[in-house]
């Protein structure tokens, strides 16, 4: 499978099932409080572990494989060719707004969610109540939405329609060298 997106959005659909045990935790901690703790325990420890190995590697690929590629066009914007080649002003706003959506998702979202990841795991394994294990759960659960969300709708789209095949070849190589490069 050679399409990149493609690829992400399979990534985004398997870690989608995985918080989907997450939600019905967090729901099962806020119905019954500590109660509910000895069956959420695993599954909260099973989805931070997760968090640390395949949801961190497929941010990567983002950052470091597709964010990229993207920038290089939008790199161009300020040369007399890349005027020259986006002379329209709604392609300027829509530019910035996709830079300023690169740099949500890569500066802002990514490391929100990779440190909270971190605080699930040490709550799990650290002994926490079942109402802060609930709200960090629930807080990954918003923050995964509306991420995904933002790729999905804005992003994806608009790399699938910005990036050449080239491009997109590219920026698969990329990605399968960060699988190797994590392996072990
Ligand atoms: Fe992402
Ligand atoms: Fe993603």
């Amino acid at each position: 499978m050679n399409d990149p997106i493609q690829h992400l959005l399979d990534e985004h659909r398997d870690i989608m099932l995985q918080v989907a045990d997450l939600r019905r935790a967090v729901e099962d901690l806020g119905r019954r409080g500590e109660a509910a703790l000895p069956e959420a325990l695993p599954v909260l420890g099973a989805v931070g572990r997760m968090m640390a190995g395949q949801l961190l590697q497929h941010a990567r690929k983002e950052d470091e494989a597709l964010f990229p590629a993207l920038e290089e066009i939008f790199g161009r914007e300020g040369s007399p060719t890349g005027v020259m080649r986006r002379e329209h002003a709604d392609i300027h706003a829509q530019a910035a707004r996709f830079r300023e959506t690169l740099h949500e998702l890569n500066q802002i979202e990514h490391p929100a969610i990779v440190a909270h990841g971190r605080s699930l795991r040490e709550l799990a394994a650290g002994g926490a109540g079942a109402e802060a294990l609930r709200a960090t759960g629930a807080e990954i659960v918003r923050l995964l939405d509306l991420h995904f969300a933002k790729e999905e709708q804005v992003l994806f789209p608009m790399a699938r329609e910005m990036l050449s095949p080239e491009a997109m070849e590219a920026v698969m190589r990329q990605m399968r060298a960060l699988e190797g490069s994590k392996a072990g």
